[in-house]
């Protein structure tokens, strides 16, 4: 029976996992803290290490894993960003994913925030608890009839679409790959300068890659239609933190909803409510009132938990059977 050792385990993940476990012929041992290269020694003998977005699947990470006889790296996640797909492969290390969940979840979540964050929700949250009930500084805009640009229309994205054009925005999309559904509904695809140029809020729903790391720079922010929104659901560095905090202080960035941060990794995922937060970049993004930042949870429903947890089991047992997984990288 194939050993799995989990890392950056939650208790939301053990629920997920355990439950799928039953009757399957696999042994899981949770781990709380992250894969790195000081913790990967825990996973010592382990047949498969499974490990999510700020684990640490670097070189020397994954030359540890392979000395240790470990020969299979499973992602409970989409985006493989943190994994040395080359190193993997020269080390016979055998990498998988969980391509899809529940791209309905991402997609709700970032229609969630273009919504709170336009109508302050989350401010008049606060301000109602407090007894505050005056409404400066909570005017919104009307979302239909805006422009709207989703950045990436894979399958995230493609929801993102059909729901901002639902919501009667005229969506224009930025893809290498057009979606035919969307082409259908009559969402437009243009070049990232236009889309830039001509829409009231921009989403982020393409994968990091080289040739995206940054794609939100301080030259794509003085393409933006002076005072849009900037949503980013897809992995923090696709936006320049820096270059966005200065578009937020000139006010050529209107407002900006995250749920990923480039330097995520020291900080979500953990109660940090007592510490002094040291990422003076993020710090200062919390203190802007047109700010709304949600900790990486965008996939985070009982759906796509439950369906991390068959996927990354279904794909243990393949690889370690063997066979091959139609989610192998
Ligand atoms: P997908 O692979 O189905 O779609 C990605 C799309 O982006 C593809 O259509 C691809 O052609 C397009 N793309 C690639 N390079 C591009 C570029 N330079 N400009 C425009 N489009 C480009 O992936 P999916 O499932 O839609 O996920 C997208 C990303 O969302 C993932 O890579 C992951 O980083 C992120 N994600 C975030 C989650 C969260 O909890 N916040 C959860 C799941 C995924």
């Amino acid at each position: 029976m194939p050993r799995l050792v989990m890392f950056s385990t939650k208790p939301y993940d053990q629920r997920g996992f355990d439950s799928e476990a039953v009757g399957r012929q696999v042994e899981i041992e949770y781990l709380e803290t992250r894969m790195d290269v000081h913790t990967v020694a825990l996973a010592q003998g382990a047949d498969a290490v499974c490990i999510f977005v700020n684990d640490d699947a670097s070189e020397p990470v994954l030359e540890a894993l392979a000395n240790g006889g470990t020969k299979i790296v499973a992602l409970r996640c989409a985006g493989f960003n943190n994994v040395d797909l080359d190193a993997a492969g020269r080390l016979g290390i055998t990498v998988v994913r969980v391509p899809s969940y529940s791209p309905n979840a991402v997609a709700e979540h970032t229609i969630a925030l273009i919504l709170s964050l336009n109508r302050h929700i989350h401010r008049a949250y606060n301000r109602v608890r407090d007894g505050n009930f005056a409404l400066d500084g909570l005017v919104g805009f009307d979302v239909a009839g805006t422009t709207a640009a989703v950045i990436g229309t894979g399958q995230i994205g493609m929801i993102v679409a059909r729901l901002l054009w639902h919501f009667r925005c005229d969506v224009v999309a930025v893809d290498p790959y057009r979606d035919q559904h969307l082409l259908d509904l009559g969402v437009e695809y243009v070049e990232l300068d236009e889309a830039l140029e001509r829409s009231d809020i921009v989403t982020l729903n393409c994968p990091l890659v080289d040739e995206t790391h940054h794609l939100i720079d301080a030259e794509a922010i003085a393409k933006m239609k002076p005072g849009a929104m900037l949503v980013n659901t897809g992995r923090g560095a696709l936006i320049d933190t820096v270059a966005v905090l200065d578009g937020l202080k000139s006010g050529q960035v209107g407002s900006l909803a995250l749920d990923v941060y480039e330097e995520e990794g020291e900080l979500f995922f953990e109660d940090r409510s007592a510490e002094i937060i040291d990422d003076d970049v993020f710090a200062r993004l919390l203190t802007l009132p047109n700010v709304l930042i949600t900790a990486h949870q965008a996939f985070l429903t009982r759906e796509a938990l439950g369906a991390i947890a068959e996927t990354t089991i279904a794909n243990v047992l393949t690889v370690a059977s063997g066979s091959t997984s139609p989610n192998q990288l």
